[in-house]
């Protein structure tokens, strides 16, 4: 279960956006995707059933989505995709790593705060009329084993 990075040149940006369907009411099309990871400090890691995108600029890292298909949820998916991202944003030379997350999606909150991520601010009606947690942690993040 070791996530793979997604090179654009080589891999199905299709696959991905069928898996972000998968998850969120408004799917990120395959032309959005595209064009996400051809800017600059954009990357992924992938995995069968699921991936992350993230953005590593200036000394910070943001997760920019996060997807599981739900028949592969609560297996350590989402958890590895977040490690892989993170030691990558590191080596990048990211020292932070941010995300927004709605303040009532408990599953992804939970797989966060079990990373050590912590609440750093609030965004008002950041998705539609639901507020999100800006959550940080600071990179890099312990090894795996030390979760478990
Ligand atoms: C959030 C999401 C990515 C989690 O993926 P996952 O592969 O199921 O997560 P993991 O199996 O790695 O779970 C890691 C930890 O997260 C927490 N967690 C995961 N799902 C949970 C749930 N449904 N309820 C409560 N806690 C949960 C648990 O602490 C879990 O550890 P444990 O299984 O040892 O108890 C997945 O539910 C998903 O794709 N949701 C829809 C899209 C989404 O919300 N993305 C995040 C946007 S910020």
């Amino acid at each position: 279960m070791i996530p793979h990075l997604f090179d654009p040149a080589m891999d199905d940006v299709e696959a991905l956006a069928e898996c972000h369907a998968l998850s969120f009411a408004q799917g990120w099309r395959a032309a959005s995707l595209r064009d996400l990871l051809a800017g600059p400090g954009v990357f992924a890691f992938t995995l069968p059933q699921g991936f992350v995108l993230a953005r590593a600029a200036g000394g910070e890292a943001e997760i920019l989505t996060l997807a599981v298909a739900p028949p592969a949820r609560r297996q350590g998916l989402g958890r590895a995709l977040v490690w892989a991202a993170a030691a990558h944003a590191a080596a990048l030379g990211a020292k932070t790593l941010f995300l927004e997350v709605a303040t009532d999606n408990q599953a992804a909150i939970g797989l966060y705060e079990g990373l050590g991520f912590a609440v750093a601010g609030r965004r008002k009606a950041y998705y539609g009329e639901k507020d999100a947690h800006l959550l940080k942690v600071i990179l890099p993040l312990p090894n795996p084993d030390e979760f478990a």
